[in-house]
């Protein structure tokens, strides 16, 4: 168990993998298997070489569940386009810092909107990037792949990052939540979670479990919980 651990384990699947053609019955299936939230990568071809869907996709299937929403902006210039996906019905927004000349003001734009906010960090990118915004933020992402695609090799060098970025969390005067995400499945979560992540998010691993996403879900979350 983490030292100040004040949060829960969060198993949270990215739909990059879903059937796009049935997002909303996707959703619906990722709710009753027992998800804390659901995320979505948007991808704008410039920030990341993949091209995935804007805000009016994630509004379209909003009403279809009531499990919270995050949007991982994978997008330059986002202060843009953060309005669009929180209106969207996204309770949580995830930007870069790599994409963000001024991050103090995007993240207190994301909080003023009434949205959480979240700094996700590629892999080059130091954790003390995010050392003097700790007060805006309500999680960190540390990515374990290169972002773009789903079904990338876990990255397994991240894990003293992780570990770097639970302590300097813990200096925050309030719980922040540390998420990591790319490649997680049920070989590579129990190491993310001993280095202190607390949320993980898992795309191909989740959608081609072989017993189905309830089992999945349950699977990811035992074997993060006793790491932990
Ligand atoms: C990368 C994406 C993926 C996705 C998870 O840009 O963010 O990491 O969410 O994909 P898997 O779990 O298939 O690696």
């Amino acid at each position: 168990m983490q030292s100040g651990s004040a949060a829960a384990i969060k198993i949270i699947p990215s739909v990059l993998p879903a059937d796009f053609a049935r997002l909303g019955d996707e959703c619906q299936a990722l709710e009753k298997a027992g998800v804390d939230r659901i995320q979505f990568d948007v991808m704008d071809g410039r920030f990341v070489p993949n091209i995935t869907f804007g805000p009016d996709v994630i509004a379209s299937v909003r009403g279809a569940v009531s499990v919270p929403f995050e949007a991982h902006l994978m997008i330059e210039e986002p202060d843009h386009l953060i309005s669009r996906f929180v209106e969207a019905g996204c309770e949580l927004i995830i930007v870069h810092e790599e994409t963000c000349i001024h991050l103090h003001r995007t993240l207190a734009l994301i909080n003023d909107l009434g949205a959480q906010a979240a700094v996700a960090l590629n892999p080059h990118t130091p954790i003390d990037r995010v050392a003097h915004v700790l007060d805006l933020l309500n999680m960190v992402l540390v990515m374990t792949v290169n972002p773009g695609f789903g079904g990338q090799k876990y990255i397994t060098t991240m894990e003293p990052k992780i570990r770097g970025a639970r302590h300097l969390l813990n200096t925050a005067d309030h719980w922040i939540d540390l998420e990591v995400d790319g490649g997680i499945s049920a070989a590579t979560v129990a190491g993310a979670a001993a280095s202190g992540a607390n949320v993980l998010i898992s795309g191909s691993a989740m959608f081609r479990h072989p017993e189905g996403l309830a089992a999945a879900v349950t699977e990811l979350r035992t074997l993060a919980t006793e790491a932990y």
